[in-house]
């Protein structure tokens, strides 16, 4: 079956991936391209939808777009720099604003009964953030409504399906952001909203037996969301053809690897658990670099997952959990691929010797739409409400050289917290939490005895994405409960800080 489409242009806005995310949340199918590479198949999309910009319209720099295909063929809604573009080159005029433009304002309606506002009531509240402002529409434009500050927030041109506004009805302060965007892509566009979970499990599944038939495919479980969804697809496509495999690097959080593994079974999983725990704790010993930790890890995984592979006969493909996040990163607006901050040892997949086709069922997902698709098949709520664990493990936790004895201790400092999270009901409402192991002792006493030992630092971020996080602010009682609990059960450590760093300017992981 085929589902509408909806093409999103990226003019390169921190906002791009969020009119994504909204679109989607419509049960409609979006795609985010860059603004200079259009795709060939311009037909298959019903409607367009032109990204916010850092650029300004009046620059040299300027990005332009070819909207030959588009403009006046298509439904069009051109949302921030999209709406100074289509004024300023086509008989408007944009300029540098004198007033403020960033942050809340309301909308007050200047055309009554126009269908791209229904549902939405006077006063509506917007979310801006730009700094020129169009003085005058393009030519056939009409004013469909202002705001206190600007006086041309949304128009739409006469004699094409085009609509444009200032503001930024994806971002979630944008009050009825989604129901404008319904409006457009519902209403007015024709579309059908008609891609669910349900509907992207039974396509996917019929896709993949198509595309694998009867070969053989290898998968690297790694007991998260992403390759246990994508395994969970696969499984109900070829199913006893997928064979899984989940490497226990040692490095994983205390009694997962058992835990996780029969989680598997139960799902009826085919799949092999490899303990290569002292393969992995031997290529690190000594090493404190962290980019040199996590390429030690990528290796020994690619020599561990390879050694695997060879052993299932005739395998053709190799699946993975890449998901929509890392294929649009890589084709960004702006282009250039950005400074390595981190090498994460998973993106980028397994090298060519490995000889097998790639297959990646959910890499047009979202990662709240994986979850999603993942509880459709009825997955575990726990496995899906997992936080994210990198793939180097506690390896980035355990800041300098690792030994069994600093894994053992972080293991024990990590379960205590992340249990406690669970019993207080705060597992949920963080993305991700972990215990990092400091390379410092400290002073402390016990007892009447003098202590000397080691200190850890407690991490949980709220995120989206990964991408920018803020610290938690966790009840102190939660707090102090779980420092007596670590300080006294775990031996080896008499010391518990908690980070209140956001990403940015710090990381999510200490290493
Ligand atoms: P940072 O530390 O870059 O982390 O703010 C952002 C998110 O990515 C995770 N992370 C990794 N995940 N392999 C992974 O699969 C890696 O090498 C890796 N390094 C960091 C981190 O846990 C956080 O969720």
């Amino acid at each position: 079956m085929q589902h509408d489409k909806v093409l999103i242009l990226d003019f390169g806005s921190q906002y791009t991936q969020l009119i994504a995310r909204r679109v989607r949340e419509l049960n409609i199918y979006s795609e985010i391209h860059p603004f200079n590479k259009i795709p060939n198949n311009i037909d298959d999309y019903k409607a367009v939808v032109l990204s916010g910009s850092p650029q300004s319209v009046r620059g040299d720099d300027a990005l332009h777009p070819n909207l030959s295909e588009i403009r006046g063929k298509k439904p069009l809604l051109a949302v921030c720099y999209g709406a100074q573009y289509l004024a300023h080159f086509s008989g408007g005029n944009v300029a540098p604003s004198n007033t403020r433009e960033y942050g809340r304002a309301n909308l007050s309606y200047v055309k009554k009964d126009e269908p791209f506002f229904e549902d939405i009531s006077e006063g509506s509240q917007v979310w801006m953030s730009h700094s020129d402002t169009i003085k005058t529409l393009p030519t056939h434009g009409e004013l469909l409504a202002s705001t206190h500050d600007v006086q041309n927030a949304a128009y739409k041109i006469n004699g094409e399906t085009t609509y444009a506004i200032q503001f930024h009805p994806e971002v979630y302060h944008s009050t009825d952001g989604k129901q404008l965007l319904e409006n457009f892509l519902v209403n007015i566009a024709g579309i059908n909203p008609d891609w669910t979970p349900d509907s992207f499990v039974d396509e996917t599944v019929d896709a993949l037996q198509q595309q694998i038939g009867k070969d053989k495919v290898v998968l690297g479980l790694s007991g998260g969301v992403d390759s246990s969804v994508a395994a969970m697809l696969l499984h109900k496509a070829i199913g006893k053809n997928l064979y899984c495999v989940f490497v226990n690097n040692g490095l994983l959080r205390k009694n997962e690897f058992q835990d996780v593994l029969k989680q598997y079974e139960g799902m009826g999983l085919n799949v092999k658990g490899v303990d290569a725990s002292a393969r992995f704790l031997d290529a690190l010993a000594g090493e404190s670099d962290p980019e040199r930790k996590r390429k030690a890890i990528g290796r020994v995984f690619i020599e561990v997952f390879d050694d695997e592979a060879h052993l299932i006969e005739d395998v053709k493909w190799l699946a993975q959990g890449t998901i929509y996040p890392d294929v649009i990163e890589s084709v960004s607006a702006t282009g250039g691929p950005s400074a390595t901050i981190k090498s994460h040892h998973n993106v980028g997949g397994l090298p060519d010797f490995m000889k097998l086709k790639i297959v990646e069922p959910l890499k047009a997902l979202f990662k709240d739409e994986v979850r999603r698709v993942g509880a459709s098949m009825d997955m575990d709520k726990a496995l899906l409400g997992r936080h994210p664990f990198p793939g180097p493990g506690l390896a980035i936790r355990i800041l300098g050289d690792i030994t069994a004895e600093k894994v053992r201790i972080l293991q024990e400092v990590d379960a205590v917290f992340i249990n406690g999270l669970k019993e207080w009901g705060l597992y949920d409402k963080v993305w991700q939490a972990g215990a990092i192991l400091l390379p410092v002792n400290s002073v402390g006493v016990m007892g009447d005895e003098r202590t000397y030992e080691k200190c850890v630092a407690l991490r949980a971020v709220e995120s989206t994405d990964g991408m920018t996080a803020d610290w938690v602010n966790l009840p102190y009682e939660f707090l102090q409960k779980t420092s007596n609990d670590i300080i006294n059960k775990v031996k080896g450590v008499n010391r518990v800080v908690y980070d209140i760093s956001s990403k940015p300017p710090a990381t999510i992981e200490w290493e």
